[in-house]
């Protein structure tokens, strides 16, 4: 037994983790994150990658990992034509390898898994939801559409708000509610899910300020238990706290939403640069977090904000940090909350930060690895999705 001691000193830091991520000029790469073990500095080193999610007939915009069957869900964000859905295993001592592709509307932005191996898929631009039965077979048809939604009415931002433009789909912390912030409608979908047939079924909808776009949401339980839902809207830079009511504590019913809160993603609730763009929000700990796209906060790149959550889910401004790059279209911090990757899609990079996970603080860059091609201002190329492997 006691040789075991010295033996375990002399065995090397765990040093590598990995990540994935998405690239609009058609490909999903493994990215690896070492340590020096003697400097500890850290380094990205791209893997494989695997042409994929239409290649570069198309604009793979979103990937979802599911780690313990080892797929990433990938779908494509072409408008000008259908767009598609792919399924790619990714195994962790070995090569991406599709598994199977299917036909879907156009504009599929964002995709989350839900119930008993179902996905969903939001379509900006076709106004629309579309959801799948897993595992996905080639060529399938989507399992139900909910929508094309119509506007409800001239919106604020008439440039941007011409339609109704799902943006998101995130399921709440039960697994019986999926919702989808609607950009063009300054509304979130609601659904009751049946976990067992993937149907949706709808509820009455949480209303958004104006003009605001909503974009994507997170939910959190909070200290005292109230289970709050943040959504970020993308033209208001704001991000609007609702408490989650439940109907029942079986997931039977709707649940309500009570507005608890709202306030801009800068210090001292300034309103949001004009032109910039909120992107997408996360928790971790008693922390919330929101990339904040074209603001060039720091002196040309773009910033993250940094805001703390109370026993009750309520929101304070704590900190804006350097996205280091431009166009912080993705970013998710790792499970031990020491981390963040950040994947900022003009400049084509990924960059990690750290984090103090006592404080909520982002701190320091650790690393960055230009990936592929950089995009042009305001176009859908460059990186568009980063996920962390674990
Ligand atoms: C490690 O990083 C530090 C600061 O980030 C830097 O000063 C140093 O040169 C790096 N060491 C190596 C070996 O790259
Ligand atoms: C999108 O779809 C259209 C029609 O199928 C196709 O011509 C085009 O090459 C696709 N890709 C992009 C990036 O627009
Ligand atoms: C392809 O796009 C067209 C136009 O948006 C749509 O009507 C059709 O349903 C799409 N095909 C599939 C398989 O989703
Ligand atoms: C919250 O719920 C957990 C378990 O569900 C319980 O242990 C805890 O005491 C509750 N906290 C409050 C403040 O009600
Ligand atoms: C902060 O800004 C938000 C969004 O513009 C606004 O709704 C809210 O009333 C402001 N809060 C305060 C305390 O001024
Ligand atoms: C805000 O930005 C838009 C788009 O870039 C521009 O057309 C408009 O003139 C700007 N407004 C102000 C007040 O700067
Ligand atoms: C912007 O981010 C890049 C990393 O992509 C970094 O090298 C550069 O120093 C940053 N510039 C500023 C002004 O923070």
């Amino acid at each position: 037994m006691h040789t075991l001691i010295p033996l375990l000193s002399l065995l090397p830091l765990i040093t590598a983790q990995n990540l994935y991520i998405s690239h609009y000029s058609g490909y999903v790469a493994k990215i690896l994150l070492s340590a020096d073990p003697t400097t500890g500095n850290y380094t990205l080193t791209k893997g494989d990658t695997l042409q994929t999610c239409g290649g570069s007939n198309r604009l793979p915009a979103w990937i979802t990992l599911d780690s313990s069957s080892r797929t990433i869900y990938c779908t494509d964000e072409n408008w000008t034509g259908n767009g598609s859905i792919t399924t790619i295993s990714a195994p962790t001592d070995g090569k991406l390898k599709e598994l199977a592709t299917a036909t879907t509307p156009i504009s599929g932005v964002h995709n989350a898994l839900y119930g008993k191996g179902f996905l969903a898929v939001a379509h900006y631009s076709a106004s629309l939801i579309t959801t799948w039965k897993l595992p996905l077979t080639n060529g399938a048809k989507a399992l139900s559409t909910y929508g094309p939604y119509s506007l409800s009415g001239p919106h604020p931002n008439a440039n941007r708000q011409d339609a109704a433009h799902p943006h998101g789909v995130h399921v709440d912390p039960t697994g019986n509610f999926l919702v989808s912030p609607d950009l063009g409608n300054d509304l979130v979908h609601v659904f009751a899910i049946d976990a067992t047939s993937g149907v949706l079924s709808p509820c009455s909808s949480p209303n958004i300020v104006a003009g605001s776009g909503p974009r994507h949401a997170t939910f959190k339980k909070s200290q005292t238990n109230r289970t709050v839902m943040y959504v970020g809207s993308e033209m208001g830079g704001t991000v609007t706290a609702f408490e989650v009511k439940y109907a029942s504590e079986s997931g039977a019913g709707c649940p309500s939403f009570n507005f608890l809160q709202g306030i801009s993603s800068y210090p001292k609730n300034a309103t949001a640069p004009n032109a910039s763009k909120l992107a997408e929000v996360h928790t971790s700990g008693e922390f919330l977090y929101v990339a904040n796209r074209v603001d060039k906060s720091f002196n040309g790149n773009d910033s993250l904000a940094t805001i703390a959550l109370d026993s009750t889910g309520l929101m304070t401004f704590k900190q804006l940090t350097n996205s280091y790059g431009t166009y912080p279209r993705t970013f998710q911090i790792n499970k031990a909350g020491d981390k963040v990757a950040v994947g900022d899609q003009t400049t084509a990079n990924l960059a990690i930060l750290e984090r103090d996970p006592k404080t909520g603080l982002l701190g320091s860059l650790l690393a960055t690895l230009r990936i592929g091609d950089a995009g042009t201002p305001e176009n859908e190329n460059g990186l568009s999705a980063v996920v962390w492997d674990e």
